[in-house]
């Protein structure tokens, strides 16, 4: 059997499989720049291959200016020279595939760069060409139509829209960008723009990629006309988030990734708050796997993770799709931080909902173990974003100077944004920069590391019992070895109001206690695997336990 071959078929692997997300820019740096890159990812390809993960995803590693670290992408069908070369890509997925480990790609097919040439076209055409059309380009309203065509915001702040200089000197269009200026969003109602991205796909599938992570799935179809958002904007009536027509697209795209052998796979990034509706994107003709970010900013609460569960679970089995469970990614405060604050009636996102509010980090590690020990056991598959297996923090007081997300700027330096959870990895060494970067280094890591991480290195946490690497280790271990994990059913077993307990066939029983008391242990042949102590028979507040019965 080579590595990548499934006991239960090559074509279902992605059901129950445990992704690791791989941020390039913070991973590893094998060129000495400050900045990872695939070089890094290859010499560290060995700590993934222990961790026991089934296939890693790479964040946007294409020809960039980075005005949004890479989500504005220059050219969808080569790398950035920092990160490395096609060459160098190529190997990496050879050196994958030869440890058993699948690679997934960042697909952005919103919005491109202002750089790529398509835009630079667009700006020196003239209003109503083909240029044009290629994104979405209209007139402003007010005197002079110096007014933006409508109320839409960008995710980062301030208006959606941006006026060009037409090629004749005069202040002239405005073009649509949901999130950076720097980010034109295509017009997915022109058939070059849906050519071009299936043209992407399977230059990346034909050199051997296994899937893509769809950026902003829930984003690509505008409605007609544009119309204003107001208080209606809710359950498909958005004008610009999960509108019916996404679905077309994934559809065609799901006939190309079934064309490969072995199937190809997909993951929709899709911010929708209902279940029932992030259910549509995974409709067995349309994308495989979803995000289920309910579940990421639900509060630390039984309560709100079993209803959480309950909707996703249900939902997906009506579609027929395994769910999708994910703690922490480049985009929200790493869930340390998250569960070191009080949990509140709601749940937080970005490092900006916490700052001010008191933070227990022991407390956050704790339960960020036992969270662990719960996705890895609920039906389906899980994401593990680079560092979570290290029990990293959020970095909270990075320098402003450093600050290089466009939330940061946007927002006129209000809100912090996103790099406290995008700091460069600690590998090894009492220092900075930890192994990030090799030996003489000429710059230091792009962002800079906390000192305090010499304690949080993999060589450190290595071969320690007591620490997050190692049981992240033992987990992957025991779900790969054990039937009960991954796709299927679970039922719930009856147990306090503040505890989550449910049974997986054949013999697994997976307890959390989420109050403050300890609790009875249900009754087991064995404790396969606890993310604290065991006082007594019994588990702790904040712990989680796998029992064999
Ligand atoms: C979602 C990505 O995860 C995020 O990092 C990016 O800023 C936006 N999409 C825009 O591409």
């Amino acid at each position: 059997m080579t590595p990548l071959e499934d006991p239960d078929g090559a074509a279902t692997w992605w059901r129950h499989a445990v992704i690791y997300q791989v941020y390039i820019r913070s991973f590893a740096d094998g060129s000495g720049d400050g900045i990872g890159d695939i070089a890094g990812i290859r010499e560290r390809l060995g700590h993934l291959a222990d961790l026991g993960v089934d296939a890693i995803w790479i964040n946007p590693w294409y020809p960039s200016p980075m005005a949004d670290a890479g989500y504005d992408v220059a050219d969808h069908r080569a790398i950035e020279p920092s990160f490395g070369t096609l060459d160098d890509a190529v190997a990496l997925f050879d050196d994958c595939h030869r440890s058993g480990v699948r690679v997934l790609l960042d697909l952005v097919p919103n919005h491109v760069s202002s750089t790529h040439r398509w835009f630079a076209d667009a700006l020196a055409a003239t209003p109503g060409s083909p240029q044009r059309d290629r994104f979405v380009f209209r007139d402003g309203v007010g005197v002079d139509g110096s007014e933006p065509p409508n109320n839409w915001k960008s995710e980062f702040g301030g208006p959606a829209w941006t006026r060009v200089i037409e090629p004749d000197g005069r202040p002239g269009q405005w073009y649509l960008h949901l999130f950076a200026p720097e980010q034109p969003d295509l017009n997915w109602s022109n058939p070059a723009v849906a050519a071009d991205v299936e043209e992407t796909l399977r230059f990346w599938f034909d050199r051997g990629v296994d899937g893509f992570r769809i950026d902003v799935a829930h984003s690509l179809v505008k409605a007609d006309g544009l119309p204003d958002v107001d208080d209606e904007s809710i359950h498909g009536r958005h004008p610009h988030w999960d509108q019916p027509g996404v679905h077309d697209i994934y559809r065609r795209w799901r006939t190309i990734a079934e064309s490969y052998d072995p199937p190809r796979v997909f993951v929709a990034e899709a911010w929708v708050a209902e279940p029932d509706r992030l259910a549509a994107y995974v409709r067995s003709d349309e994308l495989h796997t979803a995000f289920n970010f309910e579940f990421l900013v639900a509060p630390w609460s039984a309560g709100a993770l079993r209803r959480c569960i309950d909707d996703t679970v249900r939902e997906h089995e009506i579609v027929g799709a395994p769910p999708t469970w994910v703690l922490s990614n480049h985009d929200v405060a790493r869930h340390v931080s998250r569960y070191a604050r009080p949990a509140g009636v709601e749940g937080y996102r970005y490092l900006d909902d916490l700052l001010g509010l008191p933070c227990d980090l022991e407390l956050g590690t704790r339960r960020a173990r036992a969270a662990a020990l719960l996705v890895l056991a609920l039906p389906g598959g899980a994401y593990i974003y680079q560092g979570d297996e290290l029990g990293l923090p959020e970095v909270e007081d990075l320098a402003e100077e450093v600050l290089a997300d466009p939330f940061w700027i946007r927002s006129g330096r209000q809100r912090r944004g996103r790099d406290g959870c995008r700091v460069p990895l600690p590998w090894e060494g009492e220092h900075p920069p930890f192994g990030f970067s090799p030996p003489g280094a000429m710059s230091d890591p792009w962002l800079p590391q906390p000192p305090a991480w010499s304690e949080r290195t993999v060589a450190r946490q290595h071969g320690d019992p007591s620490s997050m690497l190692e049981l992240y280790r033992a987990a992957l271990r025991i779900r790969r070895q054990h039937p009960a994990f991954g796709d299927g059913p679970m039922t719930w077993r009856p147990s306090p109001a503040d505890a989550l307990v449910f049974e997986r066939d054949p013999g697994l029983v997976v307890a959390v206690n989420l109050g403050t008391a300890p609790m009875a242990l249900p009754g087991h042949k064995e404790v396969l695997l606890a993310s604290g102590e065991l006082p007594a028979g019994g588990l702790a507040p904040d712990s989680g336990v796998w029992l064999a019965i």
